[in-house]
């Protein structure tokens, strides 16, 4: 009989923001397929018995190529395994879980997604900053700096139009993605923050300026794995982090 794939994901980073329902796959799974930014001590709630594959890819590299990660799901399901695929933050947002769900759908493989906190929220909130706010911004835009042909990403006019702009695997074009979001109208004092490895221990943010962000973190020697907010909300930062008494989620302050 055919097992189950879950497509589970594993939050942000800190081991505590998994789902209820997350953690309950990875406890019972027969196999754990997993990525490069989930936290070692999730793992460690594996069964004793589970296999364990990593397939973690880096940004712009692959170990495992997709294909090969979407074979290897559908095996250890027709051998009759229970199946957590465990991918960093939310699997459906840049995390190729869609492209997982279409594969196992169309070989009428059981699957399910349980839904992770994805890092575009979660790292502005670990370092102080709602991506949303009744009076600054009531739309936010999640996109990708770095797309499948390695180029700086579509739409950056259309993003500039809008309150909050959340870049994933941004750090690399950010430069190029500044040039453009200024190009299209968004104003160079707009203020920007990059937090890398929000809700780690070691989570580190830099604040500036869409005009100086790129160069800030580039001193600071911040590389990926990074989330670029920019927007008013980042004012809130000082606010919410400086103000005596204030309590954010996560690592903030840090
Ligand atoms: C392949 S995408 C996966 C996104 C993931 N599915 C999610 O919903 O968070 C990986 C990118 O997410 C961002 N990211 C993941 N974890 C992060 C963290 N703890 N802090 C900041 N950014 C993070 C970085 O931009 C990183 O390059």
């Amino acid at each position: 009989m055919t097992g189950k794939v879950y497509l589970v994901g594993a939050g942000p980073g800190d081991p505590g923001l998994i789902t209820v329902r997350g953690l309950a796959c990875i406890r019972r799974a027969d196999a754990i397929v997993y990525d490069r930014l989930v936290a070692p001590e999730l793992l460690a709630e594996a069964r004793p018995d589970a296999q364990l594959y990593y397939v973690g890819k880096g940004e712009g590299w692959e170990t495992v190529s997709q294909d090969d990660i979407n074979r290897m799901l559908e095996s250890l399901a027709v051998r009759g395994l229970e199946v957590c695929r465990l991918k960093g933050g939310d699997p459906f947002v840049f995390g190729r879980g869609g492209e997982e769900a279409e594969y196992l759908a169309t070989r009428s493989i059981p699957f399910e997604v349980v839904p992770g906190v994805s890092a575009a929220i979660a790292a502005p909130a670990a370092a102080g900053i709602p991506v949303t706010h009744r009076a600054q911004a009531t739309s936010v835009v999640i996109a990708t700096g770095h797309t499948c042909s390695g180029s700086a990403g579509p739409a950056w006019e259309a993003a500039a139009g809008l309150d909050t702009i959340v870049l994933l695997m941004g750090m690399k074009n950010l430069p190029a993605i500044s040039q453009r979001l200024m190009a299209a109208g968004r104003s160079p004092a707009t203020p920007a923050a990059v937090v890398r490895r929000g809700t780690w221990p070691d989570q580190q943010v830099v604040t500036g300026t869409l005009a100086d962000i790129a160069e800030r973190a580039r001193a600071a020697g911040l590389g990926p794995p990074a989330t670029v907010v920019i927007g008013e909300v980042v004012r809130l930062r000082d606010r919410l982090v400086n103000a005596k008494g204030a309590h954010a989620p996560g690592a903030v302050g840090r």
